[in-house]
């Protein structure tokens, strides 16, 4: 059995939140004395050990603790309760541009965060050139990092974070943000840090990389540990959760702040219908309403069954809509509807993109029927060609 390399014990993080701003002085002093802080817990007693030369991969859902987890593994946030025991020096590549100081040039901030890292200038020297090279910024190196792209800070990040001879290595989301030959290539660096035997925890969305990379997971859900161990246990719980996750939300108080102003189901030509031939089309257009402005609201469309069993889940998340002010109109066009013949409803809602506020939610509200497939007692439609050839 290897030595640890990171040691979570016990880790609980508090946060305070203050749900409306004071405006003034005397609701400021009267806050001092109220309690209108409230109390958060961003994670719960998170316990598990990553061994010396393993990749660990930390799944959930949005607002479940990931980030707060690597930022107290990395050092940078204090946790509430427990502590965390690490080997080596550590390299965290965290949100975007984190570590970087805006008014400094690139060639500056490759110094400055080397040194942080504990690198001493010569060593930076040594590696300067590689660095820049990986990050493909030779050209903008002396530029300010404020006149950076997402997609640069991410580049020269992820060749600061790889190159400083790290024994431990975290990574969040941000690899996202890279175009996909950058992703591939930092896979590929990622792979070679592997085989030097280094330590690795990186979180992602992408499952297929857990699948391919890790040698274990964690799944936070809500800041406690849902599943941890064995990758292929913790992505069947990850799959089932993120399945099932909208379960409940129609029992939640809504905001109100978006509404769901109006619901038409289309067939391929854009009529308005509720009957659909299986391997049909069918669009669900969803006309939305900003009461007030909305961050990153995302829209959500669930089919079930005439039994209400769960179906399919879609929605709006990949393509972050930004910050929603009046009208909106979302179509999800399904070209070819694999549904066998029988009674389906539709749920459709806007909520934030941790799922844990609900601004409105139409709770199977919507019908349609597929029919004329002449099919009895099946569960989809696959659209099949039979031959048959006398021999
Ligand atoms: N500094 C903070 N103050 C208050 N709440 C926070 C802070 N940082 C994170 N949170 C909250 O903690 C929860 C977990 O956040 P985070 O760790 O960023 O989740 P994830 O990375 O899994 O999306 C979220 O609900 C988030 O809003
Ligand atoms: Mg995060």
């Amino acid at each position: 059995m290897p030595q640890a390399a990171i040691t979570v014990e016990g880790i609980s993080k508090r946060f305070r939140l203050f749900h409306e701003r004071p405006t003034s002085v005397k609701e400021r002093l009267l806050r001092l004395r109220g309690s209108r802080a409230e109390d958060f817990w961003a994670l719960r007693d998170v316990a598990f050990e990553v061994p010396e030369g393993n990749t660990w991969g930390l799944v959930g859902a949005n607002g479940s603790g990931k980030t707060t987890l690597l930022k107290i593994i990395g050092g940078i946030l204090r946790p509430t309760e427990g502590r965390v025991v690490t080997q080596g020096r550590i390299a965290a590549l965290l949100e975007l541009g984190a570590g970087f100081h805006p008014e400094l040039t690139g060639r500056e901030n490759v110094y400055l965060n080397a040194s942080i890292l504990g690198l001493s200038r010569h060593e930076t020297d040594l590696y300067f050139d590689e660095i820049v090279a990986f990050a493909e910024l030779e050209e903008f190196i002396d530029s300010q990092v404020k006149y950076y792209s997402s997609g640069m800070f991410v580049r020269l990040g992820f060749a600061v974070a790889v190159h400083v001879d790290p024994s431990i290595l975290l990574i969040d989301e941000v690899l996202a943000v890279g175009d996909e030959a950058f992703q591939r290539k930092c896979l590929r660096r990622i792979r070679e840090i592997q085989a030097e035997g280094r330590t690795i925890v990186f979180v992602t969305h992408a499952i297929q990389q857990v699948q391919a990379i890790c040698d274990g997971a964690v799944m936070l859900d809500h800041g406690q540990i849902r599943a941890m161990g064995d990758v292929a246990d913790v992505i069947k719980e990850y799959r089932l959760v993120m399945l099932r996750r909208h379960i409940g939300f129609a029992r939640r108080d809504l905001t109100r702040a978006a509404e769901i102003a109006g619901v038409e189901l289309l067939d391929g030509e854009g009529a308005v219908s509720s009957v659909v031939p299986p391997g049909g089309e069918l669009t669900v257009q969803v006309d939305v309403r900003a009461n007030r402005p909305v961050d990153d609201p995302v829209i959500s469309m669930v089919i079930y069954d005439g039994d209400g069993q769960f179906v399919f889940r879609t929605g709006t998340a990949e393509m972050r809509l930004g910050r929603l002010e009046g009208k909106l109109r979302v179509g999800f066009e399904m070209s070819s509807l694999p549904l066998a013949d029988g009674r389906y409803s539709l749920t459709v809602g806007i909520h934030d993109r941790s799922e844990r506020v609900v601004h409105d939610w139409h709770d199977q509200r919507y019908v349609f029927d597929v029919a004329g497939g002449l099919m009895e007692e099946t569960q989809i439609f696959i659209p099949v060609e039979t031959r048959v050839e006398r021999l």
